[in-house]
């Protein structure tokens, strides 16, 4: 097909919820470690990576081997049957769970998925009902996770399910007391209490957050803010759900985004670059909560043996090719660039992030902190026409999402700086 005739046959037989980025959007052909290529022989330096899901590279060589490897043996059978891939992939993430406490695994197909059995696990080991999400949130397509999603824009008109309450976000930049960290004595976190005490029966099944937001616009938290929450919340009879959909697998210089705050979480949530493309979500929880879960549970294709025999193969790539210590000192030289485009760019407004997981904030006004979303949709289609992929996010739709593959190098840190550059320039 031509690119033209992928666009109509898209238009035609696609539901028209399915957006696409860009006022012609984009079709891409083939894709190889940090490049795309689109439908007319375009080269784009990719750094979004999918949507902050390729996280070794295109095609990366061994991960496709282990795919092709595993294809050739066995596709599909179902959680009826054991198989090695599974259980491999189930032994590795324990391995390398925080403290190695969390060593049962559920595995599906998708982000909304493993929160879906997130949540599902925090009511029947809490016996408790209610589910702490923060604002600012995505969580997933599902029912449930689009309830728990703090973000109007990822909320259909239907009604939300009842049993979720949204906390205030720790939103430094944009903060909802108008206080100022660290004088604010993080009062975000503390007011947790209250929200417990005045919103729910008293007693939780536990709270779901991203350590970094993705979708909210790579939104950072305080340094202190999960520890003070997550007392409260286990005071409050509630589990810790950290959702690593986007934070895990080493992208922020740790294998997990919550291993920078000081907290074991009882429940993790992965999908995104686990798969580094391939699709599958998983739930690894500390044994006794998983053990909870009493009732009969399937998943046609989760634990598919082509997805974790793909896992295992990221996971070993990250840890061969010492790539949290990379996502650390790379991510550190793009944070300095992007800190000195601020200084050029009154636009930028803000610069937040860790590792490799960097994010803009575009403002009209530094001083009213006024929303850029109409520059930001510029600077997205300049940078495209400069050959670069980035994305967009936040609740205003004003952030600049960075998430490039975590074995790119500072090389390829310099190329995107002067690409950025020359895009910023123009809006
Ligand atoms: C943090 C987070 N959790 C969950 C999800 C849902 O994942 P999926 O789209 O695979 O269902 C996403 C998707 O963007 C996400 O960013």
């Amino acid at each position: 097909m031509t690119r033209n005739e992928i666009l109509l046959a898209g238009k035609e037989f696609l539901f028209p919820a399915v957006f696409h980025y860009f006022e012609e959007p984009l079709v891409i052909e083939k894709g190889q470690d940090q490049y795309v290529w689109d439908a007319d022989g375009n080269q784009f330096l990719d750094f979004f990576g999918g949507i902050v899901t390729v996280s070794v590279g295109h095609c990366n060589e061994t991960v496709t081997k282990a795919i092709h490897d595993q294809v050739d043996k066995l596709v599909h059978v179902s959680t009826l049957y054991p198989t090695e891939p599974q259980v491999a992939l189930a032994k590795r993430i324990a391995e390398i769970s925080p403290g190695g406490e969390l060593t049962k695994s559920f595995f599906t197909n998708s982000g909304s998925e493993a929160n879906e059995t997130a949540i599902a696990l925090a009511r029947i080991h809490t016996g408790n009902s209610d589910i702490i999400a923060l604002r600012h949130s995505y969580h997933g397509r599902t029912e449930s996770t689009r309830s728990m999603t703090g973000n109007s824009h990822w909320r259909t008109p239907l009604p939300a399910q009842s049993g979720f309450v949204h906390a205030h976000n720790a939103y430094c930049y944009r903060c909802p007391f108008g206080l100022e960290y660290p004088s604010c004595e993080v009062r975000c976190a503390t007011d947790v209490k209250e929200l417990i005490e005045t919103t729910t029966s008293g007693a939780v099944a536990g709270m779901i957050a991203e350590p970094i937001q993705g979708i909210g616009g790579f939104v950072t938290p305080p340094k202190e803010y999960f520890e003070i929450v997550s007392k409260i919340v286990r005071e409050h009879g509630g589990i810790i759900i950290s959702d690593e959909v986007q934070t895990g697998w080493g992208r922020t210089g740790k294998w997990f985004g919550m291993d920078h705050y000081g907290v074991t979480p009882d429940v993790m949530t992965f999908a995104k670059g686990l798969g580094n493309g391939m699709p599958i979500g998983a739930t690894t929880a500390r044994p006794e909560i998983a053990d909870s879960m009493q009732y009969l549970t399937l998943s046609t294709f989760g634990g598919n043996p082509v997805a974790t025999a793909a896992a295992k193969a990221v996971i070993d790539f990250v840890e061969d090719q010492n790539l949290l210590a990379n996502c650390e000192e790379v991510g550190a030289y793009l944070r300095a660039g992007l800190e000195e485009l601020q200084q050029r760019y009154p636009v930028i407004g803000d610069v937040r992030g860790m590792g490799l997981m960097q994010a803009l904030e575009l403002v009209e006004d530094r001083e009213t902190k006024e929303p850029a979303p109409g520059r930001t949709k510029a600077l997205l289609e300049a940078a495209r026409k400069n050959g670069l992929l980035i994305g967009a996010g936040g609740l205003y739709g004003n952030a600049i999402r960075i998430s490039p593959p975590m074995n790119i190098a500072k090389s390829d840190v310099d190329e995107f700086l002067r690409l950025l550059d020359a895009s910023l320039a123009g809006v």
